[in-house]
């Protein structure tokens, strides 16, 4: 596995991917939509929308990538569904064509998170939102295209240079910059970004296919999580107010806890949970 190829390579997890990758001596491919180019060293970047299945096998017949790792999505708009399933069924026949492994990323949300336990790899999707219904539908059609690619689900993702979207939007809350709750009955498996990149790339040199869960070890409420952010960042979580998404008039998918057990057994890189993440890079690490 030399040449990668990586989707949404501006996206937060793409930006680190593309920094491992470069450091770990492959041949980098990535590209972006509505962003300009990074001038990243070393990278080759190209603008590439993933609805036009034309210019996606185009892209990928002239770069002839090894190992491809599909980040590229939306999460809302009207573009949601062309974006993130047909999208990703585009992506997956061009690296069927060229005879590229696939990584693709999908998420926690295509469970309807009504369990009390974890969700394993055997568990099928139930989505009940637009994003969870669009991933969802990009996991059926990435296995029908490309029955070898590996599918990826994995949970909130975090890091702290730059902060991710969550981060923010947790530190906002706590600020009073926003006012809204955080529940206490919603609970995800946060993964640090810099883990969950280092295990995609271990995992792109491993012929594992299938579905495989790349999660956080530590199941935290999003209330929890915006407390430990918060101490994290000085800020006082006592101003954080707890709410309950049961009692919520949207319906969200509460308890998406994953179980990581088959990774953990798989790979060498570890996805630690959001406590031993903080206390390794400490208070003012990145
Ligand atoms: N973030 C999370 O907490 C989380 C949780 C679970 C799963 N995931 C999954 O992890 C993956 C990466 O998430 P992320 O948060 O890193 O993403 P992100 O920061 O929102 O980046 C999305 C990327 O997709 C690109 N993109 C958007 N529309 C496109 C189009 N039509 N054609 C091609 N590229 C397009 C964007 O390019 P431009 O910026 O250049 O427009 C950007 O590089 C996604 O597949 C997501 O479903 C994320």
């Amino acid at each position: 596995m030399s040449r990668i190829f990586i989707t949404g390579g501006t996206g937060y997890l793409g930006t680190v991917l593309v920094r491992q990758a470069l450091a770990a001596g492959y041949t980098v491919f990535a590209s972006c939509f509505s962003q300009t180019p990074p001038a990243t060293a070393g990278a080759t970047w190209a603008v590439l929308d993933v609805r036009d299945p034309q210019a996606v096998a185009a892209q990928f017949n002239q770069c002839r990538p090894d190992l491809i790792i599909h980040t590229a999505y939306l999460q809302t708009g009207p573009d949601v569904l062309p974006v993130t399933a047909e999208g990703a069924g585009n992506v997956a026949r061009a690296a069927a064509a060229v005879g590229a492994r696939l990584i693709h990323l999908s998420s926690d949300v295509i469970f309807d998170g009504e369990r009390e336990g974890a969700y394993t790899e055997a568990d099928p999707p139930a989505p009940i939102t637009l994003y969870g219904e669009a991933k969802a539908r990009a996991e059926a059609l990435v296995a029908a295209a490309h029955p070898a690619a590996t599918i990826v689900r994995t949970s909130l993702i975090y890091g702290f240079a730059p902060l991710d979207k969550l981060s923010r939007f947790a530190l906002d809350v706590a600020a009073g910059r926003v006012a809204t709750q955080l529940f206490t009955d919603e609970y995800r498996c946060p993964v640090y970004v810099e883990d969950l990149a280092a295990a995609l790339l271990e995992l792109g040199g491993i012929p594992y296919r299938s579905v495989l869960h790349l999660a956080g070890a530590e199941r935290v409420s999003r209330y929890t999580f915006g407390v430990l952010i918060a101490q994290r960042y000085g800020v006082d979580p006592a101003g954080i107010p707890a709410g309950l998404s049961a009692a919520s008039l949207t319906r969200r998918p509460r308890n998406c806890t994953l179980s990581s057990d088959r990774a953990a057994a798989l790979l060498q890189t570890r996805l630690r949970g959001v406590r031993e993440v903080f206390q390794a890079i400490g208070r003012q690490g990145g």
